[in-house]
């Protein structure tokens, strides 16, 4: 998809068999992923004209569907067709693409979840980063939060799931004390991950982050993929607040925008220039992947 044929009309959706404008596309009010927060999503990006890991995305996105007993008329095949056919249509060759399934509209109050047709949707928009792009190059500054996140015996952190008011309710939180981004710690006081990406530090020469608690970020894999490219060493271990208070660098990770260094956590400053030597070596290989078309689909 070359310059000239970027879009300028109104972005297109894909909602259950149809590629509607926006002004046009419909869920019901009484959709379960509306009133419940029942349905999973997942996000990807195009990046020049290329998706990066679209498979991946699909496996977890398939993963959370079936630990969710959800049921999807899409095939994998299908879902790859109709997102490619989605950025297509909306022309967008940097785009962030959310597929979203939800349990669906039911037949009364109190209807059997088994028994409701899902809602499928496909919306593509202009790729965003997390962070301006002063902070991609300065850094963030990121609270601890006091909100607690789900446990594996809760709702386990794995679903990538419609139900985001803990996110919302720590990014809240850090904006309100004017903070760029919070994380949240599990209920042993393990560092969990940000809002809505996953943390690493660096302590040294070494990348160390959470194992457990935590949605396994497509790009938290990338990262380690980066590492091990680069010889850095990367230790999946429990964390806790200390370990970031004393680490050497620290970065958050996710689709929206890759590697975002930390210059500051709860009030504790990084000691040295941030980005630093490891954060700013995995931030290069990862963007060297993606130009590279590594693990790519074209559009
Ligand atoms: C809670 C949470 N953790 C981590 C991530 C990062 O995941 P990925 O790298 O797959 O974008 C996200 C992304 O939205 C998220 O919501």
């Amino acid at each position: 998809m070359g310059e000239s044929e970027k879009s300028t009309s109104e972005p297109l959706l894909y909602v259950d068999g149809e590629y509607l404008p926006i002004s046009k596309a419909r869920v019901s009010p009484l959709d379960q992923g509306f009133l419940l927060g029942d349905g999973i999503f997942d996000v990807v990006s195009a990046w020049k004209g290329k998706i990066f890991k679209l498979e991946e995305h699909l496996d977890r996105f398939f993963d959370s569907i079936r630990a969710a007993r959800l049921e999807t008329r899409l095939s994998k095949n299908d879902w790859i067709e109709v997102i490619l056919e989605t950025v297509r249509r909306n022309k967008l060759p940097d785009a962030s693409i959310r597929f979203i399934l939800t349990r669906g509209v039911p037949d009364g109050v109190v209807a059997d979840p088994r028994k409701i047709t899902p809602t499928e949707i496909v919306w593509v928009a202009p790729y965003v980063f997390l962070a301006d792009e002063q902070k991609r190059i300065e850094g963030i500054r990121l609270m601890i939060s006091a909100t607690r996140g789900f446990t594996p015996d809760t709702l386990d952190p794995r679903f990538k799931c419609l139900d985001r008011l803990n996110s919302q309710l720590i990014r809240l939180e850090a904006l309100e004390a004017g903070y760029d981004d919070a994380l949240w710690l599990d209920s042993h006081g393990y560092v969990s991950e940000a809002a809505a990406s996953n943390i690493f530090l660096v302590k040294k020469g070494a990348l160390y982050t959470p194992q457990t608690g935590i949605l396994m970020g497509i790009t938290r894999g990338t990262v380690m993929e980066c590492a091990s490219r680069a010889g850095v060493e990367c230790i999946e271990s429990p964390l806790t607040s200390f370990d970031l208070y004393s680490a050497d660098e620290v970065f958050t990770c996710s689709t929206a925008g890759g590697v975002l260094p930390v210059k500051e956590i709860a009030g504790r400053k990084i000691p040295q220039p941030v980005p630093g030597p490891i954060t700013s070596k995995v931030d290069k290989l990862y963007w060297e992947m993606r130009d590279a078309g590594e693990y790519c689909t074209i559009i």
